[in-house]
């Protein structure tokens, strides 16, 4: 369940211990924002003041980042298109479109199939 930090948030702090960080663009919903290189997805929409990133399937409650480790699953987003990325387990990278996820998952074929 736990992963070793990343080389590149390692690095995102100097020998002297100030920061030395690099920044990271991507888009929630269409808006752009920035966020540190090394950041989890999570993470990066919480400090740039998003604390909803999905919507349960039943009542369409708005959920966001609780646990931060990849058990509660209420982080669960569209990242460039894939839904049900655990945000709280993607690290960050330039460019990624990272969308709400509204309502039930699909499946996919498996569903389709049946
Ligand atoms: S915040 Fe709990 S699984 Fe991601």
């Amino acid at each position: 369940m736990f992963r070793p930090i990343s080389d590149e948030l390692r690095q995102a702090t100097s020998h002297d211990g100030s920061p030395s960080v690099r920044a990271v663009g991507f888009t929630f919903d269409g808006r752009r924002m920035t966020a540190r290189a090394g950041d989890t997805v999570a993470a990066a929409l919480l400090v740039n003041g998003v604390a909803a990133c999905r919507e349960t399937p039943v009542s369409a409650a708005r959920r966001g980042p609780y646990c931060l480790m990849g058990v509660c699953f209420d982080c669960l987003v569209v990242i460039d298109g894939v839904g049900n990325r655990q945000a709280c387990l993607t690290p960050l990278r330039e460019g990624m479109a990272v969308e709400t996820q509204h309502g039930a998952r699909d499946i996919g074929a498996l569903e389709r199939d049946e």
